[in-house]
């Protein structure tokens, strides 16, 4: 896999020995700093988190512990003034000045994004943690201002956005961009060493990796019919996991860290999807996911990742990724993403007494570790962009995607030449314009119709 453009295994010797350079510098009052120890003209490095809901306050708050310099956070952008101040009053409370964010560095409205990161200086982050549909648009900003960014993922929902995702990473790598995407189990130390392990050939040939995300309803994927005050556009960003347009739905917005991590383990993108799913109980639901998948991807040499993904109660539940090879097989990670609890079996039984190797315990933080390894490479100047990969890892979850809703194979050029945009107007979107999907005289969203609507998911 040759998109693997940054040092995920940064050890946290490294990081030490980077916190050493910074606070032996910093000691040395009235000596100027050397030019690759921080980012800007001064030696805080300032945060804009745009969408903070969830995982940008969680973002922000492993921004804010990073231990190699001086940080804060000074300005936010939502399009939910209350998400905003929730965000805002919890962050505040817990680290007090690190987050220096007035009145007038609170922004509010389809363009605040601009005006965040308007507010920082080149070499600064932004964060961007809106649901994925705004992820080029934003990115596309961040370059032209000569930011730093972190992005959650998913960073592409279609074809298009995949497509435009790949030029903005060639540019943001021509302006020396850091860019940390949030798959962070790719930072995860345990997975880190048992993918060293299966590159010395513990495993033998990986012929199969499995992955389940097996639960009940989760998140916003289960979409109740619109009611109250919320305009159409705002009640389809606030349910952001029950519209492709916005998330690629919940099978992208959950499935990909796991798909993800069976690819790193594989080292390879599988080239083809044939998949199957249906919606069983949608009761008055009119979001348009299906509540169960499956997924069988292809590799080039022929192996298998199998995936499972299901939103149902009173079904047996699970959360892990597996892979069997020719000499023996390994948990990927269980029971979520953090602790990995990773481990190899010497054949494919994978019980207690046939661990032949686990991972180190207790394992650290892996939200905290990718923006450990983000700022270190900041400081210390270093070449540091997980884009591309973030974007392919985007696209293949998005291929298994539209082999379910279609009912067709469909192969990684094929979906990354899909020319269906999902949201074409995503970048112009106001307040009390249109939607990009709009729902029928019955209040439901158009869903997909594998075997009848198969060039398009809906
Ligand atoms: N890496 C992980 O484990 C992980 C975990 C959770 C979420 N995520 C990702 O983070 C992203 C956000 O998810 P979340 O759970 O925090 O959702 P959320 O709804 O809690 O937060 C999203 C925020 O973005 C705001 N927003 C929406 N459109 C906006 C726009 N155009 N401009 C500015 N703000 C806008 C919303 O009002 C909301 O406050 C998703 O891409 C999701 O997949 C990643």
């Amino acid at each position: 896999m040759d998109s693997i453009e940054t040092k995920g295994g940064l050890s946290r010797r490294d990081v030490l020995k980077a916190t050493g350079t910074v606070a032996a510098a910093s000691a040395l009052a009235g000596v100027v700093l050397p030019r690759h120890v921080y980012a800007g003209e001064t030696n805080t490095v300032q945060i804009a988190l745009v969408g903070a809901g969830g995982r940008g306050s969680g973002a922000a708050e492993n921004a804010l512990s990073t231990k190699l310099g001086p940080v804060k956070l000074s300005a936010m952008a939502d399009v939910f003034p209350e998400k905003l101040k929730g965000t805002y009053d919890s962050l505040k409370g817990r680290f007090n000045e690190l987050v220096d964010v007035p009145e007038e560095r609170k922004f509010i409205g389809f363009d605040a994004y601009k005006s965040a990161m308007d507010s920082l200086k080149k070499g600064d982050v932004v964060i961007l943690t809106t649901p994925p549909a705004f992820r080029w648009v934003q990115f596309k900003y961040a370059i032209e201002r000569g930011l730093n960014v972190f992005m959650e993922k998913p960073v592409t929902v279609d074809g298009p956005s995949t497509r435009k995702m790949l030029e903005l990473y060639e540019e943001s790598v021509k302006k020396n961009l850091k860019v940390g995407v949030g798959l962070m189990c790719r930072h995860c130390e345990a997975r880190g060493e048992l993918f060293k392990r299966i590159k010395d050939g513990q495993l033998g040939e990986l012929n199969l990796l499995r992955a389940y995300r097996v639960s009940g309803p989760t998140g916003s994927a289960f979409v109740n019919k619109r009611q109250g005050d919320l305009s159409e556009l705002m009640y389809q960003i606030r349910n952001f996991h029950g519209f492709l347009w916005a998330s690629g739905g919940g099978f992208s917005d959950f499935l990909i860290h796991n798909i993800d991590e069976c690819c790193w383990m594989k080292d390879a993108w599988p080239v083809e999807a044939k998949g199957y799913g249906g919606r069983h109980y949608r009761g008055d639901y009119v979001d348009q996911n299906f509540d169960s998948y499956t997924v069988e991807y292809t590799f080039a040499d022929g192996a298998k990742l199998m995936l499972e993904g299901r939103g149902m109660i009173n079904c047996n539940n699970e959360f892990a990724s597996y892979c069997h090879g020719s000499k023996g097989s390994a948990v990927i990670s269980q029971s979520g993403h953090a602790p990995s609890k990773a481990r190899i079996f010497k054949a494919q039984k994978m019980t207690e007494d046939e661990v032949v190797w686990r991972c180190n315990t207790p394992e650290p933080n892996p939200y905290q570790l990718e923006w450990d390894h983000l700022m270190h490479a900041i400081r210390q100047d270093k070449p540091y962009n997980e884009v591309k990969r973030g974007a392919e890892a985007s696209l293949v979850t998005s291929m298994g995607r539209m082999a379910c809703h279609t009912g067709r194979i469909v192969t990684f050029d094929e979906m990354l030449n899909c020319e269906h945009e999902f949201a074409p107007t995503v970048d112009k979107l106001t307040f009390d314009g249109p939607a990009p999907v709009l729902a029928d005289a019955n209040g439901k969203y158009p869903v997909p119709a594998p075997g009848i609507k198969t060039t398009r998911e809906y």
